[in-house]
């Protein structure tokens, strides 16, 4: 296609270096929408007769339901998807397809593709990510006042609910939402096509109806920026990575509930997977592969961040490898989103054990401390000190929870303390009583909840 100025053929390992074809082939969609767009728009300004129009308009209908078909070849020595179409193009109505590339570039055109794809690829991220917030939704309903022990340094600090530990996941996701939408807004706001190949053209072209027929909110003004941002994908990667930590961050309870050690929770059978040589295992493989796929998809924004670093105006090679990375980290994302949205609506709880180690650990020596200011005007930091005190006391007992204290030993410590302090150290007065805005208690969890359903992800 560009061979007209070179007497010898690229050899094999520069072919090989320069092809794209293999990656680059996901974009087809977003390449005829974008040949079409064009074409039209050179029509309706005299650039392109009415019957080359037709001509071309009929030809790329036809090649998109040949590459639906899986009837398409592709080809490497045509490089890249832009190339492949185009031969195609000609291949298929003659003269009309050579008259397609008039006012444009292979950069202006990759720019504006993968725009579109990756505009796309958001607004299925984000689809994604509402899917696991509704089964966290969903989930967190069921166990509103479900209670369970709330960690610090992954050590019991106090009991809390499970409706509030799953509504948690709720509100990071819901940012990730928005992050995911500014990306795409940023990605859909200025099309390139017509940028050419990095100056404009001197075709009288209309770059406003380009951008409307595909959905973008202006032109770019920018005919170097056009072809030379990247920073959408940037931006697309960075929402992603984010993401996709806070699944992995779910994933990792996900791993240490089901574990036979905290045995909080089972997955189903379908998400679950066998070893091959013990049979009593049921391993959270797609937890833990959620976890991998965080660090990948880091990797990949840090990829292309160091592909951009000191990059110079306008088009450079180095721009075309910017598609696998964001390929992949969609892929990555879309499998992962998926996967913890079916473990998470699948999920079973063991609401006794649950219980159990809500209550291990004195989780209720704060509630003591409480009582103690809150009953006795004790100052908290002397409050502190005596329910510490008391702690040492239990432990020295060998007793599991300051509930199992006889009220002499409290009496021992501070004369003061009656019955009414020891009913404040069971695991559901404790839970109840965290009922400031935000807090554990199931009253204020079940709000939320009521909040959500009003605006359902
Ligand atoms: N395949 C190329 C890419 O993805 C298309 C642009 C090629 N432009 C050029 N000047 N060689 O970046």
């Amino acid at each position: 296609m560009w061979g007209g100025r070179f007497a010898d053929k690229p050899t094999d390992a520069m072919q090989a270096i320069n092809a794209s074809i293999d990656i680059d082939q996901r974009l087809w969609r977003a390449d005829i929408a974008g040949s079409k767009a064009h074409a039209a728009m050179l029509a309706a300004q005299g650039l392109l007769t009415a019957e080359d129009d037709g001509k071309i308009q009929a030809g790329l209908d036809q090649i998109a339901a040949e590459i639906e078909a899986g009837a398409f070849t592709f080809s490497r020595e045509l490089e890249d998807i832009h190339l492949n179409i185009e031969a195609r193009l000609t291949e298929r109505i003659g003269e009309a397809g050579k008259r397609l590339h008039t006012a444009r570039s292979r950069n202006d055109q990759v720019a504006t593709d993968f725009r579109l794809w990756i505009g796309e690829a958001l607004a299925r991220a984000v689809a994604g990510v509402g899917r696991v917030q509704r089964a966290l939704l969903m989930q967190a309903e069921v166990h509103a006042d479900w209670a369970m022990p709330g960690f610090t340094h992954l050590q019991s600090a106090q009991p809390i609910t499970l409706g509030h530990h799953l509504l948690a996941y709720v509100e990071m996701l819901e940012r990730d939402r928005a992050r995911l939408r500014g990306a795409r807004d940023t990605t859909m706001r200025d099309c390139p096509l017509g940028a050419a190949a990095l100056a404009g053209t001197g075709f009288p072209i209309d770059r406003s109806s380009t951008a409307a027929a595909l959905n973008f909110s202006r032109p770019a003004p920018n005919s170097l920026d056009a072809v030379s941002a990247r920073d959408f994908a940037l931006e697309a990667l960075a929402a992603l990575a984010i993401a996709l930590t806070h699944l992995s961050r779910l994933a990792e309870e996900i791993v240490l509930w089901t574990s036979p050690q905290f045995a909080f929770a089972r997955l189903s059978d379908a998400w679950s997977t066998g070893s091959s040589i013990m049979p009593q295992k049921r391993n959270p493989d797609a937890a833990e592969l959620i976890r991998a796929k965080a660090a990948r998809v880091t990797a990949h924004f840090s990829a292309l961040a160091s592909i951009m670093k000191a990059l110079p105006l306008a088009y450079a090679k180095d721009l075309q490898e910017d598609k696998a990375l964001a390929f992949e980290a969609f892929d990555a994302f879309d499998l992962s989103a998926a996967a913890m949205a079916g473990m998470i609506e699948t999920m079973i709880f063991d609401g006794a054990r649950m219980a159990a180690a809500a209550g291990a650990g004195f989780s209720t020596a704060t509630d003591l401390a409480d009582w103690l200011v809150r009953d006795l005007k004790i100052p908290f930091r002397d409050a502190h000190h005596i329910t510490g005190a008391l702690v040492r006391r239990a432990e020295a007992l060998g007793l599991p929870s300051l509930a199992d204290l006889p009220l002499g030993e409290f009496q021992a410590v501070e004369p003061r303390i009656t019955e009414a302090a020891r009913a404040t150290l069971g695991v559901d007065q404790s839970i109840a009583s965290r009922a400031s805005y935000g807090g554990t208690a199931p009253v204020r969890v079940r709000e939320q909840i009521a909040r959500w359903k009003e605006t359902p992800p």
